[in-house]
């Protein structure tokens, strides 16, 4: 059985993020089934789901309630068109959404992952602009944005991103922004050390927002940490004092928590916690539990009615996919709201732990870095920790970590040689201490 569906994955299959010359030989699972937070392979074999099955799950596989939700919509309905239309689930779901949200959102605009939820903002920045009626707002048409950032992968997404690893080579499709340095004070864009790196990427992010005030649509940033980039974490104040400086260029501000988002961060949102109320919060991945594909772009009232006026004047906003507002999904996003508040009172006592273990990474050989953002962790391998040498590409030492990893039943997968490690919020303690026990041992291996 294995075997011939590993045949058939290696015939028919083209993987997102995958160099096919090297999959097999990296041996990927083969799930076909899961329980809470393990991964069962087609052989019975079972693994720790250390990335929540990419940063989505957050509170395990086959969970009752979700479960439960979902079956139950199934007997009413699985899907009505949202374009023109309403359906019940995801009403009361926008709703609810409202209820939690940073307060001053009062609008959501359904997608289906998080690159749309992105795209829809950065679309609606830009229209909101050119349709004021004030001829200096249509010169409002740019983007600030932060190297290092990924927003996804679709063309809009991607032209906000700076990850030239993944999107170099797409330079000619992109549209151009005004990038900041990213604060990745490890590797300090600006060349400075760690202490003042931060504050100085931050400082020249508000003299590059002063600087082109007039013409700047949206400031765009992921909150709290850069995710795909490798856990980049940012320095004390950085969102808020990101938010005021595009407050003070007035323009808007668009906050992409569709990694943080549901209590990754320690709070049901970065921006709550930084005090930070955004044009557009995005959210995908954990809203509906890591269940389905849906996301979410919250926004104002003031950017809503900005697309208000006779349907021949042509303000609306045309966008729209097939599954936006699905009722299974809503579904799987009610269930997941009505669980996370009993889990985000577990969630400081799980960090705390999780903390604690990450901490101890920092003297294995080979750590270079370790940057942890609540629940989110990203352990940056080097050749040499002293010189900050990387690793040969060709060695993709990250990789082989985490294959080692998958020996000792932990399914990590890195981001080019940092390990990322994003567990379920429900992780408990003794998982936990398997995940990093797993990890320490593979590190050690890299040298043996
Ligand atoms: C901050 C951020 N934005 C957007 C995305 C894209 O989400 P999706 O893969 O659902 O399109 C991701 C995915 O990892 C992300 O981390």
């Amino acid at each position: 059985m294995t075997e011939s569906l590993h045949t058939l994955d290696r015939r028919s299959v083209w993987h997102p993020f995958t160099p096919h010359s090297v999959y097999a030989d990296e041996h990927p699972l083969m799930v076909v089934a899961a329980e809470g937070h393990w991964l069962i392979d087609a052989d019975g074999t079972r693994y720790l789901d250390g990335v929540a099955s990419l940063w989505c799950n957050l509170f395990g596989h086959r969970r009752p309630e979700i479960d439960r939700a979902i079956t139950e919509q199934l007997g009413r309905f699985a899907h009505a068109t949202f374009l023109g239309n309403a359906s019940a689930p995801a009403v009361t779901l926008a709703a609810r959404l409202m209820e939690i949200a940073p307060k001053g959102l009062s609008r959501a605009f359904f997608s289906d992952n998080g690159s749309t939820a992105v795209e829809v903002a950065m679309k609606m920045a830009f229209q909101f602009w050119q349709q004021t009626g004030n001829p200096a707002d249509a010169k409002r048409t740019r983007f600030v944005t932060i190297g290092n950032a990924y927003h996804g992968d679709t063309v809009g997404a991607v032209s906000l991103g700076g990850m030239d690893l993944f999107h170099g080579i797409y330079g000619p499709l992109l549209f151009q922004t005004i990038r900041a340095p990213s604060p990745y004070c490890y590797r300090c864009p600006l060349g400075l050390e760690r202490s003042s790196c931060g504050i100085a990427c931050l400082e020249q992010a508000e003299a590059l927002i002063a600087e082109h005030a007039d013409e700047i649509a949206a400031v765009v940033v992921e909150p709290g940490v850069q995710g795909a980039a490798g856990m980049i974490t940012q320095p004390e104040g950085y969102l808020r004092r990101l938010r005021d400086a595009a407050m003070n260029a007035g323009a808007l501000f668009i906050a992409d928590e569709v990694a943080v988002g549901f209590g990754r961060s320690g709070a049901l949102f970065a921006c709550e916690q930084a005090g930070v109320t955004p044009d557009f919060l995005c959210l995908a991945k954990g809203l509906t539990g890591g269940y389905l594909p849906m996301a979410v772009t919250l926004t104002t009232e003031r950017i809503f009615e900005g697309f208000l006026g006779k349907p021949e004047e042509g303000r609306t906003f045309f966008h729209g996919h097939t599954y936006t507002g699905n009722a299974l999904a809503a579904a799987a996003a009610h269930a997941t709201l009505d669980i996370l508040p009993g889990v985000m009172e577990t969630l400081p006592a799980t960090i705390a732990h999780f903390a604690e273990r990450a901490e101890r990474l920092c003297a294995l050989p080979h750590v270079g870095d370790v940057r942890r953002f609540g629940l989110a962790l990203g352990v940056e391998l080097v050749a040499d920790v002293g010189t900050r040498e990387p690793f040969l590409a060709a060695s993709r030492m990250g990789m082989r970590v985490c294959t080692d990893c998958k020996r000792r039943n932990v399914f990590l997968r890195p981001l080019g040689d940092t390990v990322v490690v994003m567990p379920p919020l429900t992780i408990t303690t003794e998982e936990i201490d398997i995940l990093f026990d797993a990890l320490e041992a593979s590190i050690r291996e890299i040298d043996g």
